[in-house]
């Protein structure tokens, strides 16, 4: 008999690989996906715990699954409720004391033992709590398979972090940093690309960090992979400044398989900042670092992370940032404003900055920045590139695809290409999107048929 799973995922795209793994590794136990908690046999919560009121969300949506979980059991049906990521490994003891109803809370490091989990649940009841960081690493102990493929693939090669960047609850809910052994990764990457992968986005929350067995750092695990034929873009993320090294940075003009765009979250403009944030550099290494990576990679575009209202920002640190914005110019970037996570330094700090300045900071900076995405996004057109086409557009008739710097592109043209990489060419830009011409049809495509 099949059953049905939901899962509902929040943060970054580290938790939308461990919700597909989750997936994965239930399969076998004959469970499916469904998307309303209503049929639901099991729903798995996998929380985001870096930035505001996630605990609250989490309650609050532990109280409605609460209501169907008892309407079900009414009519005879159970279901089986879990937290899992970055909440569940923080907060697991307030979770257990506040949603009894919650029967599994495990976090983002043992996800392999779900099955396991599921069956204790079941047949015990009670709550199963599986919070520990284990010796064994989950990635041994996935299955190979994946249950769907597309045309473009994460795959998480390193997790966890030692920086301990004042603000930030990472290196305490994901543990200290690990990577993946080259041969691993490179196995997962082989099978992904049999799949039907053309683009693989190797993840990590500090993936320039990686040291993985076998190939001595990132540069040389890019390296590895850009020999996998039909591999035809390579990505990764979330680096930082610190860990760019110059084989990296060797690596983003020697491999055109390395796609031009880098996410290299800089946080602030003002060394007093960066230095109460710990980041272990100042704006002009950053700036610095930046103009190498050009000077390597000409066309790489950067994208970044940045917190307003860091403990002790004042109006003369948050112009420091708004004028490191204006020297790099931004591809994209997110922004928050400074939210105190319990048990990090900053939430310590003695000059916590008000709510009202942090908001007028960060209204400033994203006006800015986006501005900055539009014009960068406006200067493609015009210009030719190549699109990954990654399946049918909205309307008939259409195709979506990426470009190399990872906008979404639409473009009128044939169906079937789903993994192609055509050439094109931007003829208008919008905050967030490419309208192309396939190259050498510069007129739509039924216009040409009419002809
Ligand atoms: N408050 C606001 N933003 C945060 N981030 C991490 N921790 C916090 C926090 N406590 C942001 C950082 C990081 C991104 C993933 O989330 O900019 O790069
Ligand atoms: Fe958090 Fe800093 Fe580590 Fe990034 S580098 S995960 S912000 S501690």
């Amino acid at each position: 008999m099949t059953k049905r799973l939901l899962i509902r995922t929040w943060g970054c795209q580290m938790n939308v690989y461990d919700s597909e793994r989750m997936a994965e590794v239930l399969a076998p136990l004959g469970f499916g996906p469904t998307e309303t908690p209503e049929d639901a046999d099991m729903v798995i919560l996998n929380t985001c715990h870096i930035r505001e009121k996630a605990a609250e969300k989490l309650f609050s949506e532990l109280g409605r699954l609460r209501l169907v979980k008892e309407a079900r059991r009414q009519g005879g049906q159970e279901m089986v409720l879990a937290v899992a990521g970055c909440v569940a490994q923080a907060e697991g003891a307030e979770i257990a004391a506040r949603a009894p109803y919650v029967d599994i809370v495990m976090g983002p490091q043992t996800i392999h033992r779900l099955p396991e989990m599921v069956a204790r649940a079941s047949r015990a009841g009670g709550l199963v709590l599986d919070t520990d960081f284990p010796e064994e690493s989950k990635f041994d102990h996935l299955p190979e398979a994946r249950a769907q493929q597309g045309v473009t693939a994460f795959l998480t090669v390193q997790e966890g972090c030692d920086k301990f960047c004042s603000f930030c609850v990472v290196p305490y809910t994901r543990g200290a940093e690990t990577s993946r052994p080259a041969a691993a990764v490179l196995a997962e990457a082989r099978r992904l690309v049999e799949a039907g992968a053309r683009e693989i986005t190797l993840l990590g929350q500090n993936v320039n960090a990686y040291h993985g067995e076998g190939v001595g750092g990132l540069a040389g695990l890019v390296r590895a992979l850009a020999e996998i034929p039909d591999l035809a873009r390579i990505r990764y993320t979330t680096s930082h400044p610190r860990d760019m090294g110059d084989d990296l940075i060797a690596a983003h003009r020697d491999i055109p398989q390395l796609m031009p765009m880098l996410h290299l979250p800089v946080q602030s403009g003002s060394d007093r900042v960066l230095a109460a944030m710990n980041r272990g550099h100042t704006a002009a290494d950053y700036l610095r670092l930046v103009d190498r990576l050009r000077a390597a990679r000409p066309d790489l575009a950067l994208t970044s992370d940045f917190i307003v209202g860091h403990p002790g920002e004042t109006d003369a640190d948050h112009a420091a940032t708004m004028a490191l914005v204006r020297e790099v110019g931004f591809a994209g970037a997110y922004s928050f404003k400074y939210s105190a996570r319990p048990g990090t330094p900053a939430a310590r700090a003695p000059q916590q900055v008000a709510g009202d300045v942090g908001d007028a900071r960060l209204a400033e900076l994203q006006s800015l920045l986006a501005e900055q995405q539009r014009g960068f996004n406006a200067a493609r057109v015009g210009q030719e590139f190549d699109v990954l086409v990654t399946g049918p557009g909205r309307h008939p008739g259409q195709i979506a695809g990426r470009s190399p710097w990872l906008q979404a592109v639409h473009a009128e043209g044939p169906q079937g290409l789903e993994g192609s990489i055509i050439r094109m060419r931007a003829v208008s830009a919008t905050a967030n999107s490419l309208t192309c011409v396939l190259k050498d049809r510069s007129t739509p495509l039924q216009e040409q048929h009419a002809a």
